[in-house]
C-alpha cells in the first residue's frame, strides 16, 4: 500500500524523507521516490525495489539549509512497478505524490493529451500534476490552481504538490485517504500518511479531514475545509511509542486488520469491476483455453477461502471445481491432467506445501495461476499468472483480511470465467458486480456490533468444545471461524456442515457445547435453521448469526439485512473475527502472535 512523507525545514532533507519512508515499509509497497525543491531547483530520484535501492542511487545527494520535499513508496495499482511509474510525478515545474485513485483519470488524460501534453507513466497519479499545471496558466495565484484542480479530481486521495516559484511551500489535499502534519520544535514542518514517520520529530500533530486542502510552507499553515472555508488546524499530542502507532490506535495489530478490510477490499476491487465484466488485467484469457476443470491448493485460511471457490465458480462459472489441502496432495500420487487449470492459493506465496503443489503441476504441464498477497513471492515467480489480492501487509498472525481479499478475488474470478464460458447472461454478471460495489460497506465494523460481541464474550470462555457450523459457502466460513477461535483462544472448536451434525456430532450436544451457528437470510435458510433446532432440541448452546431473529437461539448476534447471501457472507466474516478477538482478550492470550503458529510456514 502507497506510503506519502513530507517536509518543510532546515535538516538534512534527504534523510528525514527516507527514514519516513522506512517506517511505511511496513505497509508493503514496490518502488519508491523522492523530490526536493531547494533554492528554486529539484532534484528528484526515484528506484524500483526496497528502499536500499533508492538509498544507493540518493547517496551523493546532500541536502543541507532549508529545503522542502516530498517522498513516495508506490504500492502499484494503474501500470507496473517500474521506475516511470513511481512516485513523484513530475510536469514541467512541479512534483506530486499521491495515495489512493483517482477515478476519473482516463478522462483528464485524454483532454491533456488532446491539449498536445506528454504523459511518462501509466499512473493515475500523473493527471494530477499537468491538471495543475494548466490550471496555473490561467489562475490568479498557485493556490488558486491547486484548489481548482483539487475540485476536478473524483476519487480518493492524499496529495503532496512542489512547484517552482514557491519554494517555500507544500500545496495538500486530502479526501478518503489519511494525511497528517506535524510541527517539530525548530518549526520545520513534517508530513505522512500514517503517524509513524512523525514519531521522533513531532511531539504535535494535525490529522486532516476528508476535503481539507492548502498549503503549509516555512511560516504558515493555511488549510480550507471542504466548503472552502479556512479553518485552524487542531494539533493533538502524538504517541511516541512506535508500535502503537503502527496499530493506530487499535490494541492489536488482528484489530486493526479486521477494521482495515473495507479499505483493502477496496483496493482488491479497484480498476476491476466494469458495468458489464471483470476486469483481470493481468490475466491473459487464453489461460481458460482448453480448460475443463480447476484444481485448488491451499493450506489453512487460505484453504478455506479456496473452498468457497468450489461453490461460487461451479454455481456461475459452471466449470467442475475441486480444492484439496496441499500437504495432502502433495503425497497422494495425483492424477494431473492437463485440461485442469491449477490454482494456489497463499497470503504468503511462500507455504512450503502449497509451493511444492505448484511445482508438482508445473512438471506435469499443468497450467498454472496463483491468488497471492505477496509480489514477487517464489508462487508468484514460478505461477504461469497472478492475481494479487492487495490485503496489503498482514502482521497478526491469524489472517483476516488476507481471507476477505482471496474470497473476493474468487468471486470476480468466478465472474471473469462465468463471461468467457457465457455461463451467466450478461443481466446476471451486471447484477453480481453492483453486489461487489457493495462489500466494503458489508465488511465495515460498526460499534453496535463490535460492542455487542465483546459483552457477549465473555459467556463464551469455558465449555467443552465449540462448533460453528453452515451450508453452502457459508461451511468454509463455518470452518474458518473455528480455526479463528482455535488459533487464538485456544479452546477446542470445529467447523461442520450443518447438515452433517445429526450423523455424529449432535451425540456431543448438552448446555456445555457451544454451537456458533450461521443462518443465511438468502441461502438455504429453512434447512440451516432445521439443522439448529436439532441441536436446541438436545440443549446445545446456540450462538445464531443472522439478519433474522431466531426463537430458538441463546444467543443472537445480529447482521444488516441485504439482498444477496454474499453480502451476509462477508458481514459474518467480521462478526467471527471480532468473537475469536473478544474470547482471546479475555481469556488474556497474545492475540498477534499466538503460541506455536509463525506467519509464513516455510517448511513442510
Ligand atoms: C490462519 C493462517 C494460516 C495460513 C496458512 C497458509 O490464520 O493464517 O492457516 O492461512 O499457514 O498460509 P499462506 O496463505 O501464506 O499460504
Amino acid at each position: 500500500m502507497c506510503g506519502i512523507v513530507g517536509y518543510i525545514g532546515r535538516k538534512n532533507t534527504k534523510e528525514i524523507l527516507l527514514e519516513g519512508l522506512k517506517e511505511l515499509e511496513y505497509r508493503g509497497y514496490d518502488s519508491a521516490g523522492i523530490a526536493v525543491l531547494q533554492n528554486d531547483t529539484f532534484e528528484s530520484y526515484k528506484a524500483v525495489g526496497k528502499l536500499v535501492n533508492l538509498e544507493e542511487k540518493t547517496k551523493d545527494f546532500i541536502t543541507q539549509d532549508f529545503a522542502v520535499g516530498i517522498g513516495h513508496t508506490r504500492w502499484a495499482t494503474h501500470g507496473k512497478p517500474t521506475e516511470l511509474n513511481a512516485h513523484p510525478h513530475m510536469g514541467e515545474s512541479s512534483y506530486v505524490v499521491h495515495n489512493g485513485i483517482i477515478e476519473n483519470y482516463a478522462t483528464l488524460k485524454k483532454e491533456l493529451m488532446a491539449e498536445g501534453i506528454h504523459f511518462l507513466s501509466q499512473t493515475d497519479t500523473e493527471v494530477i500534476v499537468h491538471l495543475f499545471e494548466k490550471n496555473l496558466r490561467s489562475a490568479k495565484n498557485t493556490l488558486e490552481a491547486f484548489s481548482q484542480t483539487i475540485s476536478q479530481l473524483h476519487g480518493a486521495y492524499a496529495i503532496l504538490l512542489v512547484t517552482k516559484g514557491e519554494d517555500e511551500t507544500i500545496f495538500f489535499a486530502k479526501h478518503g485517504s489519511p494525511m497528517l502534519v506535524g510541527i517539530d520544535a525548530q518549526n520545520d514542518k513534517y508530513f505522512a500518511s500514517s503517524d509513524t514517520p512523525l514519531i521522533g520529530h513531532c511531539s504535535d500533530v494535525n490529522y486532516f479531514d476528508d476535503g481539507d486542502y492548502g498549503y503549509i510552507s516555512a511560516d504558515e499553515i493555511v488549510i480550507f475545509d471542504k466548503m472552502g472555508q479556512k479553518k485552524n488546524p487542531h494539533f493533538t499530542k502524538l504517541t511516541q511509542n512506535k508500535l502503537s502507532a503502527q496499530k493506530n490506535g487499535f490494541r492489536f495489530f488482528m484489530e486493526k486488520e479486521i477494521y482495515e478490510q473495507s479499505d483493502v477490499i477496496i483496493d482488491t476491487l479497484l480498476g476491476r469491476l466494469s458495468d458489464k465484466e471483470i476486469v483481470f488485467d493481468e490475466l491473459d484469457a487464453s489461460l481458460f483455453e482448453g480448460i475443463n476443470e480447476i484444481k485448488l491448493c491451499a493450506c489453512g485460511t487460505s484453504y478455506h477461502s479456496a473452498l468457497t471457490a468450489t461453490y461460487l465458480f461451479e454455481r456461475y462459472a459452471k466449470i467442475k471445481t475441486s480444492v484439496e489441502v496441499a500437504s495432502e496432495f502433495r503425497y497422494r500420487s495425483p492424477i494431473m491432467s492437463r485440461d485442469t487449470l491449477f490454482v494456489v492459493i497463499s497470503q504468503s506465496g511462500e507455504t512450503a506445501d502449497t509451493l511444492e503443489t505448484l511445482k508438482m503441476a508445473k512438471a506435469a504441464g499443468l497450467k498454472t495461476l496463483v491468488i497471492c498477497n505477496v509480489d514477487n513471492s517464489s508462487m508468484v515467480r514460478l505461477a504461469d499468472a497472478c492475481i494479487l489480492t492487495r490485503a496489503g501487509v498482514e502482521k497478526g498472525v491469524a489472517s483476516t483480511k488476507a481471507f476477505a481479499t482471496q474470497v473476493m478475488v474468487f468471486w470476480m474470478l468466478s465472474m471473469y470465467v462465468a463471461k468467457l464460458k457465457n455461463s451467466l447472461d450478461a443481466l446476471e454478471i451486471a447484477k453480481q458486480i453492483a453486489l461487489m460495489r457493495q462489500v466494503p460497506g458489508s465488511v465495515k465494523v460498526s460499534d453496535a456490533m463490535h460492542e455487542r460481541i465483546k459483552r457477549l464474550s465473555k459467556r463464551y470462555l469455558h465449555g467443552h468444545g465449540f462448533f460453528f457450523i453452515g451450508r453452502d459457502i457459508f461451511y468454509p466460513l463455518a470452518l474458518e471461524g473455528a480455526l479463528k477461535l482455535k488459533e487464538i483462544s485456544y479452546l477446542h472448536a470445529e467447523g461442520y456442515p450443518s447438515g452433517e451434525m445429526k450423523h455424529g456430532p449432535i451425540a456431543l450436544a448438552d448446555p456445555e457445547l457451544f454451537t456458533i451457528a450461521l443462518l443465511p437470510q438468502h441461502l438455504l435458510y429453512d434447512k440451516a435453521k432445521s439443522n439448529v433446532e436439532e441441536l436446541s432440541a438436545r440443549d446445545a448452546t446456540i450462538c445464531t448469526i443472522s439478519a433474522l431473529e431466531f426463537d430458538k437461539a441463546d444467543d443472537f448476534i445480529p447482521i444488516n439485512s441485504y439482498e444477496d447471501y454474499m453480502l451476509e457472507f462477508f458481514e459474518m466474516m467480521v462478526a467471527l473475527q471480532l468473537l475469536s478477538l473478544e474470547i482471546s482478550v479475555r481469556l488474556g492470550n497474545d492475540v498477534d502472535m499466538p503460541r506455536n503458529l509463525a506467519k509464513s510456514v516455510t517448511v513442510e
